[in-house]
């Protein structure tokens, strides 16, 4: 029975403040510790103590950031930090504005309505009207642009998903041939959401070729208003801090590995100021705590009329006079995320940042090598993302003929799934587990079939490649006493719940 039961009923009288703290911190009980050295599930960093520390203090507090007024300084820390990151986008400040919001989510919420202002007239006032729009992104975007289309009221069957290649790039002919039927049409273009690194794969969609193909198809001349473009970086900001890096005299000393892959996704971000809008999380990678977003514009005077016309003056009035929640998602903002984040940036600064992803895309390069030796095969090489994508050997199978055996795809998912379950500790079997990630349908076999596969994701600052050695080692242990157990395929047991929460 669940600890919770005992409490089912809020009581009569109130209970001993340190017994009921101390009762419900057993909520805790399973939840990964981020900060282990034996957690590689996701991108989920550990958070800085500092930014915790100024999480916490600001809680207590309790600044409520919808206005100026009940908020302290706390509005002018977000516009600082708003400046920053514009001027890491390459935006002009002075035209941009920002809003801490709750996830990546709402920064697509924030950009499809901007966007849909742009090209349904007056639809604050009197809604869609008869109006069809379309939001256009790629089947590698997140599935978070659905949600958003939904809650906008103008559908999921408004996304249009423009077809990738094998490697999940887009294919721009496909890009022009929607866009140019879809305006053909008569429907507003409401939307184009672009991918700046997407988590297992670090996929960065064209911006340059999007604006170079809309301007091909005359679109603002036909249509009249540019299409709002955002570009998603919930997870690929911090790789904004090597846009301006030396990459040639390498000051950080990075090493080689590292330095390419860093080298590879800034090279993709080059032409971000192209963008209407992006959200940076820093609970991914930003060592923050949940949830930190920032929705970030380069348009201000349109933020600030994202549910009704406001002719704002100026961007910022006098002390008292500044009410946020006319022009963001929520009315009650913390100011918590806020204070995290610039306390962020300020400890780590630009080479902060720098050294800390050229090291774990260094480390993503040996644990790569190292597990191509471990009957494992690795998906995503060619891929310079911090996640490792592995598909472990069946025993008696040559791991490497896996994708060209379409047949086995089935077991080999049955497979995959329970030795997951195995080495994550949720079965109870594994005497030391390591809290790996697991991903249904990440590939195809040559035949279409969908291959799952192990997720090793590196974002903790602690790995070295000691660690890292020792991790593939043990894996390959618990791989062969699992392998020895031949209960290959069994995935019915228990619920799937982490029952180990490595220190
Ligand atoms: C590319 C991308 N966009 C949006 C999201 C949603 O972000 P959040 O979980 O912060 O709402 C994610 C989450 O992983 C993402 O990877």
């Amino acid at each position: 029975m669940s600890w919770l039961a005992a409490y089912e009923t809020v009581p009569g009288e109130g209970a001993d403040p340190g017994a009921v703290v101390a009762a419900g911190l057993g909520a805790l009980r399973g939840q990964m510790r981020w900060h282990s050295l034996a957690v590689l599930h996701n991108v989920t960093q550990p958070v800085l103590t500092t930014a915790w520390l100024a999480h916490a203090v600001t809680s207590l507090y309790n600044p409520n950031a919808l206005w100026d007024l009940v908020s302290g300084g706390y509005l002018d820390v977000e516009r600082q930090v708003v400046r920053q990151l514009s001027r890491l986008m390459g935006w002009d400040a002075g035209s941009c504005d920002g809003l801490f919001t709750f996830g990546g989510k709402a920064g697509l919420l924030y950009a499809i309505r901007l966007g849909l202002n742009r090209c349904v007239p007056d639809l604050s006032r009197s809604g869609l009207g008869g109006a069809s729009p379309m939001v256009l992104t790629t089947d590698q975007n997140h599935y978070s642009v659905d949600s958003a289309c939904s809650l906008v009221g103008i559908g999921t069957d408004a996304v249009i998903r423009v077809p990738t290649n094998s490697r999940g790039f887009m294919d721009q002919d496909a890009f022009r041939a929607i866009a140019e039927e879809g305006i053909a049409a008569g429907r507003p273009l409401a939307c184009v959401v672009l991918c700046g690194g997407n988590t297992l794969d670090a996929i960065i969609d064209p911006l340059q070729d999007v604006v170079d193909i809309l301007d091909d198809l005359a679109v603002h001349e036909r249509l009249g208003y540019h299409p709002w473009i955002h570009f998603d970086l919930p997870l690929g900001w911090p790789w904004l801090f090597f846009r301006d890096y030396d990459f040639a005299t390498n000051p950080l000393g990075i090493e080689e590995h590292g330095l390419a892959a860093a080298g590879q996704i800034a090279a993709a971000l080059a032409r971000a100021e192209l963008a209407d809008s992006t959200c940076f999380d820093f609970h991914k990678l930003g060592f923050a705590p949940y949830s930190g977003s920032v929705f970030l514009t380069r348009h201000w005077r349109e933020l600030r009329s994202i549910f009704r016309d406001e002719q704002t003056p100026q961007p910022w009035l006098e002390h008292g006079g500044n009410f946020r929640q006319h022009h963001s998602i929520e009315h009650s903002r913390s100011g918590a995320p806020i204070l995290a984040a610039w306390v962020v940036l300020q400890t780590l600064g630009q080479d902060g940042f720098r050294a800390y992803l050229g090291h774990l895309h260094q480390l993503t390069a040996r644990l790569r090598s190292r597990i191509a030796q471990a009957d494992m095969t690795v998906l995503n090489g060619a891929s310079p993302s911090l996640a490792t994508m592995v598909l472990p050997a069946r025993p008696g199978t040559p791991v490497s003929h896996v994708r060209e055996l379409p047949a086995q795809a089935e077991a080999q998912n049955l497979y995959t799934e329970a030795l997951f379950r195995y080495v994550a500790g949720m079965d109870g079997n594994a005497a030391r587990p390591v809290a790996i990630g697991f991903v249904p349908g990440y590939a195809k076999t040559g035949s279409g079939h969908s291959l799952s596969a192990l997720r090793l994701f590196l974002v903790n600052p602690f790995l070295d490649a000691g660690h890292i050695d020792a991790v593939v080692d043990h894996l390959r242990n618990l791989k062969r006493d699992f392998d020895q157990l031949g209960t290959h395929g069994d995935v019915a047991g228990p619920a799937p719940r982490l029952i180990h929460t490595p220190k």
